[in-house]
């Protein structure tokens, strides 16, 4: 659409045509090829993880790395109430349940005193298994979303993770280039999830990794992803396994993508700046960063009381903008689950949130002008 600010749209200004082309002229296109391998590397390098798994998107990720942790048919998994469908529905792929936790009402990550104030009463060990007191069923893991690329506490994640037994699969797909007391996210866990959806800070058009420090694990997900092909000639498979790898043509993008991080974070780091700055003055509030944390500044999200007049307003004069995601306890899938929750940050937080247009190729222009929008609204 003419004039259109977009929320956040893929930046290709790097070697997407170079390295797509050197695919095509080479006929290299499709699941095997010299970018898959070189695009695992340089992620594992980026992020700071021995193995990168590169897989067709972040809910394959997700889902690939609770079976590989070992989430079975009526575990538990511990995720927070807001996060994007997909945490959850990996979840669910392996017919396990989610326990939903609250979200702190300023950094709007899983709140972990609540969690060990969960875990404290509501469940007991047995043979360094962790259930569930309720109906004894098994807790298996717990997945932090690192939200908005934001950081989730994961000193006190690991800690509860280590004192009951539990797996952490670190949903960071939203979270390339954001750091924990300089670690990166995604490498607290036994695994990561990275997803390069046409809206994340980097794209492949779909596309995701999976990262670990274990060789075990990196092999399993290899095997698992690409249909667990157990010879290399013969059509002999030794597991039902998924056809979840990423095609060369999607990792030459992805190899592009990956060289330009330092100008996207740069540039999203500009745009907090700029909007925190230019907005302070207004009747409204903004993420806070977690402690510790040197976040991506993904995606630009205010809170804001008059949420959907503002949101009328700017889609009215052609800013894109778009409400956090409905808390997963609000979805009909998910209403029966455990929540546990005091003052149902979710639900506060979701009511009164507006992203505002953050890619990383908006012009200064583009940004004046939302500021300028913005501050129209209250006049
Ligand atoms: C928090 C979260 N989890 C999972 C996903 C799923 O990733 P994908 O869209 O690549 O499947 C996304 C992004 O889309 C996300 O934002």
């Amino acid at each position: 659409m003419e004039n259109l600010i977009p929320l956040s749209v893929p930046n290709l200004s790097g070697n997407e045509w170079k390295y797509i082309k050197e695919c095509l002229d080479t006929n290299w296109v499709s699941s095997v090829g010299s970018f898959v391998d070189k695009f695992e590397k340089d992620f594992a390098e980026y992020v700071g993880a021995k193995y990168a798994v590169s897989v067709v998107n972040g809910t394959a990720a997700l889902h690939m790395a609770l079976q590989i942790a070992g989430v079975e048919q009526n575990d538990y998994v511990i995720a927070p109430n807001i996060t994007f469908i997909a945490s959850i529905n990996a979840i669910k792929y392996c017919y396990a349940f989610p326990i939903l936790i609250d979200v702190l009402s300023d950094t709007w990550q899983m709140d972990v005193d609540l969690l060990e104030d969960f875990l404290k009463n509501n469940t007991y060990q047995e043979n360094d298994t962790c259930y569930l007191k309720e109906n004894k069923r098994r807790i298996k893991a717990i997945m932090p979303v690192h939200v908005l690329g934001n950081m989730c506490e994961m000193d006190k994640i690991m800690q509860l993770a280590e004192q009951y037994k539990l797996s952490v699969i670190e949903d960071s797909t939203e979270a390339l280039g954001s750091f924990y007391k300089n670690q990166h996210a995604g490498t607290f866990g036994k695994m990561g999830c990275f997803s390069f959806n046409g809206n994340k800070i980097m794209t492949t058009g779909g596309g995701g990794m999976i990262v670990t420090n274990d060789e075990k694990l990196a092999k399993r997900a290899k095997h698992l992803t690409t249909q667990a092909k157990s010879d290399s000639f013969e059509y002999i498979h030794d597991d039902v396994g998924y056809n979840y790898r990423l095609v060369n043509i999607l990792a030459a993008m992805g190899v592009a993508q990956l060289e330009q991080m330092p100008d996207f974070l740069k540039r999203k780091k500009e745009i907090h700046q700029y909007y925190t700055e230019n907005l302070k003055n207004l009747p409204l509030s903004f993420q806070k960063d977690t402690e510790n944390s040197k976040p991506n500044y993904w995606l630009f999200t205010i809170c804001i009381e008059k949420q959907k007049e503002l949101m009328t307003y700017l889609i009215e004069r052609k800013i894109q903008v778009r409400p956090f995601w409905r808390p997963m306890n609000m979805l009909d899938m998910f209403k029966n689950d455990i929540y546990v929750s005091k003052e149902d940050n979710a639900f506060k937080i979701y009511e009164k949130s507006v992203s505002l247009p953050c890619s990383t190729n908006i012009t200064d222009q583009e940004l004046e002008k939302v500021v300028q929008t913005v501050r129209n609204f209250y006049q």
